[in-house]
C-alpha cells in the first residue's frame, strides 16, 4: 500500500515532485532591487554574519586558549547559508543562500577549520552564468528560469547528518547532498532508492539509540508527508507517504520509542497563491484557527495515526520527545521552541539580509504533554528564550532532562547573546553570556561516558570580526570556557552542526 501510494505520488507530480509551484512562480520573474546596496551601505557591525565569503576557506589553524578535552577530540561539522549575493543581486531571506559546509578538526590545543561551498548543480550553474538563475525559498530573482526539478534549486544549506563515514548536507525541499568528510568535496546527490530520486528529505533526521535514522519530507502541493526509515548501516528500510490536510511548513519533528511526532504550526501552504508571483514562503498563510496540531504516527505501522490539538503557535525546532505508559494511558512529552506567530520567518529572517534588525515575538522553550488515550494535549512555556535546542544524542526518544540552547535575545541585534542548559522538568537553567558584540550559533552536547559531558559551539564575535569555537563543562556553563579557539576571520552565521568523535 505504501509503495503504491508513493508511486502514485511520483507519477502525479512528474519531474517536480514536491515544489511544483515554483516552476510557474519563477516564470513570473522578479524585479531588480536595491537590497545589495542597502546591505553595503549599512553601518551595522553585525552584518558581517550575513556577508558572502568570496570563496572557500582553506584549512587554517586557529589560536587556542586552554585545551579541548579528550572527549571533544574529533570533528564538528557545521553548515549554513553563505552565498547570499551574486552579480549585484542579494537574496531577500537568510534561508535562501547557497550552503557552505565547515569542519572544525579538534585535537587538544590544536584546532583547524576548513569551509567549502557545497557544489550543488544550482551553485555551479549560477556561478558559470555570473547571476541568479533560479527562484529560491523566499526570493524570485529577476529573469529567474523555471526549475527543472526540486534539486535544480537545492541549496544544501540547513543541516548535516554524518552517516557511514560521509556527511550528508541537508536541505528540505529535495535530496540530501553527499560530502566527503575529510575534504568536504561534494560527491553528488544521495538517492535512497531509484524511485525516490529527488524526493524531499528534511534537515532534522532523528537517530535512535540503535542507530536507526528516521526522517520526513513535506509535499506541500500534494498534502503528503513522506516518511523514511534508514538502517544504521545507511540503507533504506522503508519509505512511504501519509496524507495531511492543510499541509503546513514543517521543519523538524521528534521520535519516541514507539512513535513519530510532528507538531504542525498553522502556517499552511495555499495552492491558490500559486502562480501569483509569490515565493514559496509567501504561498503560506497563517491560519491560527487551526491551532497547533500534533500528529502522532506509530513507528511500526504508519497507518496508525492520531491528531491532537494545542493552542496556535509556530516552531522551527524540537528538543526531544519521550513516552511513558501511565494509568491514564500513554503520554508523550515533547519540548520545542514556540513562538506566538511566524513573524520571525516572514520578517526578521528577511530583514537581516539588508542589515536591518526587526524584533519579532520571542521564542520560548515549551513542554507539551500529549495523552494518547484521552486525545488531550497540554503545554507549559518555560521562562527561557531559546533557539537551536540540542540534547545528549544518546537520549533521543528517551526521557531526558537537559536541553542546550541559545538564549538572551537583545533588542539591538539579531539572534542571541548567550548559551544555556535548561532542565525541562524543573525549568532550572544556567548560562554563559558571551558579551555585547557577539551572536551565538548552535551549540551541541558532546557525551563523555558517565561524566557530565561538554557543550561545544560557535559564536560570531563581530567586534573583532572573528568566529570562535568554545567548549564548556556541561554542568558548569557559568564557569566559562574550558577551551576556546579563535579563527583569524569571521564566518557567515550558520544553522546546524554535528560532532563526530575521532
Ligand atoms: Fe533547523
Amino acid at each position: 500500500m505504501e509503495r503504491r501510494e508513493l508511486l502514485r505520488l511520483l507519477a502525479s507530480a512528474g519531474a517536480l515532485p514536491l515544489l511544483a509551484p515554483l516552476a510557474s512562480l519563477a516564470q513570473a520573474g522578479g524585479t531588480a532591487d536595491d537590497w545589495q546596496a542597502q546591505f553595503e551601505a549599512s553601518s551595522a557591525p553585525w552584518k558581517i554574519g550575513f556577508a558572502t565569503p568570496p570563496g572557500d576557506f582553506p584549512l587554517t589553524r586557529a589560536a587556542v586558549r586552554g585545551r579541548f578535552p579528550d572527549a571533544v577530540a574529533g570533528t564538528l561539522f557545521r553548515i549554513g547559508p553563505a552565498g547570499h549575493d551574486l552579480g549585484g543581486e542579494r537574496y531577500h531571506h537568510w534561508f535562501d543562500g547557497d550552503g557552505m559546509v565547515h569542519r572544525f578538526v579538534i585535537e587538544g590545543a590544536d584546532v583547524r577549520h576548513q569551509g567549502r561551498y557545497v557544489a550543488t548543480s544550482k551553485r555551479t550553474a549560477e556561478a558559470r552564468a555570473g547571476r541568479r538563475l533560479f527562484e529560491t525559498f523566499a526570493t524570485t530573482p529577476p529573469g529567474a528560469e523555471p526549475p527543472t526539478s526540486a534539486d535544480s534549486i537545492n541549496v544544501a544549506n540547513t543541516s548535516v547528518l554524518p552517516l557511514q563515514g560521509e556527511v550528508l548536507a541537508l536541505w528540505e525541499g529535495g535530496s540530501a547532498t553527499r560530502i566527503d568528510a575529510g575534504t568536504l568535496d561534494t560527491l553528488g546527490l544521495k538517492t535512497w532508492r531509484a524511485d525516490l530520486a529527488g524526493m524531499p528529505f528534511s534537515a532534522h533526521p532523528k537517530v535512535d539509540p540503535d542507530g536507526t535514522v528516521w526522517n520526513f519530507g513535506v509535499g506541500s502541493t500534494q498534502g503528503l508527508l513522506a516518511l523514511y526509515e534508514i538502517a544504521p548501516e545507511g540503507t533504506l528500510r522503508r519509505a512511504g507517504v501519509v496524507p495531511v490536510a492543510d499541509m503546513p511548513m514543517v521543519h523538524d519533528f521528534a521520535v519516541t520509542e514507539r512513535h513519530l511526532v510532528f507538531l504542525l504550526p498553522p502556517l499552511v501552504y495555499d495552492g491558490r497563491r500559486k502562480g501569483t508571483g509569490e515565493s514559496f514562503l509567501d504561498a503560506h498563510v497563517w491560519r491560527p484557527e487551526l491551532g497547533m496540531r500534533a500528529l502522532v504516527i506509530d513507528k511500526q505501522n504508519w497507518e496508525r495515526r492520531q491528531m491532537l490539538a494545542l493552542p496556535a503557535g509556530f516552531l522551527f525546532h524540537v528538543g526531544n520527545a519521550w513516552e511513558e505508559d501511565t494509568p491514564r494511558g500513554t503520554q508523550i512529552h515533547i519540548d520545542y521552541v514556540r513562538s506566538d506567530n511566524a513573524d520571525s520567518v516572514f520578517i526578521s529572517n528577511r530583514e537581516v539580509m539588508r542589515a536591518r534588525r526587526v524584533k519579532t515575538t520571542e521564542p520560548h522553550l515549551t513542554v507539551a504533554t500529549l495523552n494518547l488515550a484521552s486525545g488531550r494535549a497540554t503545554q507549559t512555556a518555560l521562562a527561557q528564550e531559546a533557539e537551536f535546542p540540542r540534547i545528549d544524542p544518546r537520549r533521543v526518544g528517551m526521557r531526558h532532562r537537559q536541553v542546550v540552547h541559545a538564549t538572551q535575545i537583545r533588542r539591538d541585534l539579531p539572534g542571541f547573546g548567550a548559551v544555556a542548559r535548561t532542565d525541562v522538568e524543573t525549568g532550572r537553567s544556567q548560562r554563559f553570556v558571551y558579551g555585547q558584540q557577539t551572536m551565538v550559533e548552535e551549540h551541541v552536547f558532546v557525551p563523555d561516558g558517565a561524566k557530565p559531558g561538554w557543550v561545544l559551539g560557535t559564536v560570531l564575535d563581530f567586534g573583532r570580526q572573528k568566529t570562535l569555537l568554545t567548549c564548556f563543562a556541561a554542568d558548569n556553563l557559568a564557569a566559562g570556557p574550558v577551551a576556546q579557539a579563535t579563527l583569524p576571520y569571521a564566518l557567515p552565521l550558520g544553522l546546524h552542526g554535528a560532532f563526530v568523535p575521532a
